[in-house]
């Protein structure tokens, strides 16, 4: 199972799906998405253990029985809307070690385990399995230990009461970083807990998605900061997206973006690297958002022997985790992104996969623009022609609330990037 939240970009769905992988979905909007692509709902697990009601709905009429819960109203609420469902119950874990602790939010205690089960019995709820997630970012392999054996606890006391359990939700919380020690933590705990005929999922987000995709910035203004008692200039730089856009991940995922140059002037830098020996005197910066916010902050410190100046632009690599693909602003890039030897997930998987994604996070970009401008171009075109074929009482009310002259020249403006795109031949989104 992958997860939807973590990077909903249709392309790199799309080729999730190709590769045979389900999905973890936590809105209404993501399993319409999925189900949109073609999938079937056997490969869908709602994994919200609490869930909005017309959601539900929605995936009961789809047939997306799979779903987690984690309380006593989440089951009221089953029974209620989709009685037929398959429902995981979700453990709290020991998350403490992870850099986005999800178990403050989600999860039973053991405490209430047993209570729940019983309520799901007297109710006649499906009950087929047990799900965790041990927080994303996890850096403590014990914590799937920890979680693996909590469940089996929990599968005993689901047997107890008559339900046949049947599958292990293990998940996310994996990176490239420590996949392989987290891996062999979590396989020997299920070889050792759970006999083969139990089905095991996981549920990657950013381990799939994050060294997926490349953020290429513009430098859109600077400001000098002069240390007179050292004699030295730094620069504040401004750049056109921030945590506000796609660099929000700093906030709600504490990552640390690393900023590299990729065009100083006229010369392309891109996939430079540099040794200490080449890069004698380094000038010293710090990375703003565009916003008037003050937290609006990618780097706070960084070198570079470049004096970087208005223009020039920044890359940051391994962006392609949480949220990256709903946020993209008008004036930000993508960029390719080649596959490195170390932690690469996807090109592990198949290398036409991580090329696939390459091609994925350059088109996407395009792709919103070209949405943008055709839904624009229709709406002003509408308005537009009603004032010119005479609707004198629709047209005085254009006049006042979205001034003639102004829709005009909006009008030829996007005409213009619809045919800049037509040309570019960005037609194919
Ligand atoms: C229920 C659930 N499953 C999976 C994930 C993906 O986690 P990760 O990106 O750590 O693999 C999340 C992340 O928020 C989640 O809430």
């Amino acid at each position: 199972m992958t997860a939807v939240k973590c990077n909903p970009d249709p392309q790199v769905l799309r080729l999730l799906a190709a590769l045979g992988t389900g999905f973890d979905c936590a809105s209404k909007a993501e399993i319409e998405q999925v189900l949109n692509m073609g999938v079937d709902p056997s490969r869908i697990i709602y994994a919200q253990p609490c869930k909005t009601k017309s959601y539900v709905r929605y995936a009961a009429q789809n047939g997306v029985k799979q779903m987690t819960f984690d309380n006593a109203d989440e089951l009221y609420k089953t029974k209620q809307l989709f009685p037929d469902a398959e429902l995981y119950l979700r453990i709290l874990t020991d998350d403490s070690a992870s850099l986005c602790r999800l178990s403050q939010k989600f999860g039973a205690s053991l405490d209430s385990t047993a209570e729940l089960l019983e309520l799901a019995k007297k109710l006649e709820l499906n009950v087929v399995g047990v799900a965790f997630h041990v927080g994303s970012g996890a850096s403590d392999p014990k914590a799937f230990l920890k979680a693996v054996q909590d469940a089996r606890y929990v599968f005993d006391q689901a047997h107890a009461l008559g339900f046949e359990m049947h599958t292990l939700d293990v998940g996310g919380g994996f990176c490239g970083e420590t996949f392989e020690a987290m891996a062999a933590v979590l396989a020997s705990a299920l070889d050792m807990y759970f006999p083969p005929h139990i089905r095991i999922i996981g549920e990657p987000g950013r381990y799939y998605v994050s060294t997926a995709f490349t953020i290429a910035c513009h430098i859109i203004a600077r400001r000098p900061v002069a240390d007179a008692t050292l004699g030295t200039t730094s620069y504040m730089l401004y750049l056109n997206d921030g945590v506000y856009g796609n660099f929000s991940s700093i906030i709600f995922d504490h990552q640390n973006p690393i900023p590299q140059v990729l065009q100083h002037g006229l010369e392309f830098k891109y996939g430079l690297r540099r040794s200490g020996y080449d890069t004698p005197s380094m000038t010293e910066y710090s990375i703003w958002g565009p916003t008037c916010d003050g937290i609006d902050v990618i780097s706070s410190s960084c070198v570079f022997p470049e004096v970087l100046e208005v223009g020039d632009w920044l890359y940051f690599e391994d962006m392609g985790g949480k949220f990256a693909c709903r946020l993209l602003t008008y004036s930000q890039t993508l960029i390719n992104n080649q596959p490195t030897p170390s932690a690469q997930p996807l090109a592990s998987m198949a290398s036409a996969t991580a090329m696939t994604l390459s091609t994925s996070a350059a088109n996407l970009v395009p792709a919103l623009f070209w949405v943008a401008d055709l839904r624009g171009f229709l709406i002003y075109t509408y308005l537009f022609l009603r004032c010119r074929m005479g609707d004198i009482r629709y047209g005085l009310e254009c006049c006042l609330r979205f001034r003639v002259r102004f829709l005009a020249s909006y009008i030829s403006l996007r005409f213009d990037a619809v045919k800049k795109k037509l040309k570019w031949g960005w037609i194919d989104h």
